[in-house]
């Protein structure tokens, strides 16, 4: 069997990470780097052993590319992808596929009619513990499920660059819990989201986020996301059901303690790249397994749009002040327009 050979977009602190990913999983190739950033291009290029370029365009039409990891700021997404797909390449897109709902559903059509697979950066669907949590809970060990908690917090502030081009909170950081959401119980019925500015973010931004979510079987979520928790990087879920808990503390490197007097002092992880390590790499190989075997990937681009359009429930929560309701995601992308009122 060839090799897949795939093309890095965007080598800043993700697509660094898939490149690196790419050099070591069997049966994949990282053919070509590429950034609109020359310096960056070349040194990623140097650093991988691989072409490098500045053109995206360009690569999407090069015959030898089979697929393309996108992981360029938000707002291109939507477009890069698009543009992959018409050429019928394979797409492993970061989250979110599209700076909003609309430009996610048009899309997932483009996807559609090109026939390639499209896989979408929820990580969380390929880490070992999240994947044991999810299996364990639609086996029933738990019984049914009552409440879904989870934080997902970042040590300090991305860069202002960063912010400007993330879409905000909710569609950022949120999303990445909205869709573990549907994943560990179901579909979404309901949405309440509250947000607080931070005097570390510039324009406005929220720092902490707080979803309220009542689940269509009748389960309630409470998550928070927060881009300034100072402590360390933390992404811990439980799930309660009628019979038991599953509870995922997310911070793999609290091992080492150091006791004294005055208690015992154990280190977070300081980032997400720290905590999802092994998580990134699996989901590049299930990319790989996806195009080879022609499979359906673990995280769709419908499971993109359904996270999209309830991040968008989030942001309409929060800017009027309101509870909102979300019609059932299992819908076709055409209806998926009027899905929010
Ligand atoms: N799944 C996760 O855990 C996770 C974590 C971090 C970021 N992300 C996602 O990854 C994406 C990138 O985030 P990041 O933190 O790596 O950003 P970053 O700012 O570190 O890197 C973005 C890179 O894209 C390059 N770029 C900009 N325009 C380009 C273009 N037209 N063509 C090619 N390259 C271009 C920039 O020069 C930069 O090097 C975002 O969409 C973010 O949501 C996901």
């Amino acid at each position: 069997v060839n090799r897949v050979r795939i093309a890095v977009a965007g080598l800043g602190r993700m697509g660094t990470i898939h490149a690196a990913s790419t050099c070591s999983v069997p049966g994949v190739e990282l053919a070509v780097v590429v950034d609109a950033d020359h310096h960056v291009a070349r040194a990623a290029g140097e650093r991988f052993g691989v072409a490098w370029s500045t053109d995206y365009a360009a690569l999407v039409g090069d015959p030898g590319i089979d697929a393309m990891i996108v992981a360029t700021p938000t707002a291109l997404h939507g477009r890069m992808v698009a543009a992959a797909a018409t050429a019928g390449k394979h797409v492993l897109c970061e989250k979110p596929i599209a700076g909003g709902l609309e430009e996610a559903v048009d899309v997932l059509d483009v996807v559609a009619r090109a026939g390639v697979k499209l896989q979408v950066g929820f990580h969380r669907r390929f880490d070992p513990d999240w994947e044991a949590m999810a299996q364990r809970i639609a086996g029933g060990e738990i019984g049914e499920a009552i409440l879904y908690r989870a934080s997902l917090r970042d040590r300090c502030p991305p860069s202002p660059e960063y912010l400007r081009a993330s879409a905000g909170i909710f569609r950022d950081m949120a999303i990445h819990e909205l869709d573990a959401a549907r994943w560990l119980i179901g579909e979404v019925e309901e949405a309440a989201a509250y947000g607080a500015n931070s005097a570390e973010l510039p324009n406005g931004e929220l720092g902490t986020a707080l979803v309220v979510l009542r689940f269509a079987g009748g389960a309630l979520g409470a998550l928070d996301a927060s881009r300034v928790a100072g402590y360390g990087y933390e992404d811990s879920a439980e799930v309660v059901g009628t019979r038991g808990t599953m509870r995922l503390r997310g911070n793999r490197a609290t091992q080492l303690a150091r006791i004294d007097q005055a208690g015992s002092l154990k280190r977070w992880v300081p980032d997400w790249a720290t905590e999802h390590r092994e998580a990134y790499l699996r989901e590049v190989e299930a990319f790989a397994v996806a195009i080879r075997e022609g499979s359906e990937p673990r995280a769709t681009g419908a499971d993109a749009v359904a996270a999209a359009q309830l991040a968008e429930a989030c942001v309409t929560a929060h800017r009027e002040r309101r509870t909102v309701r979300v019609a059932h995601q299992a819908m076709t992308a055409g209806a998926m327009h009027h899905a929010q009122h």
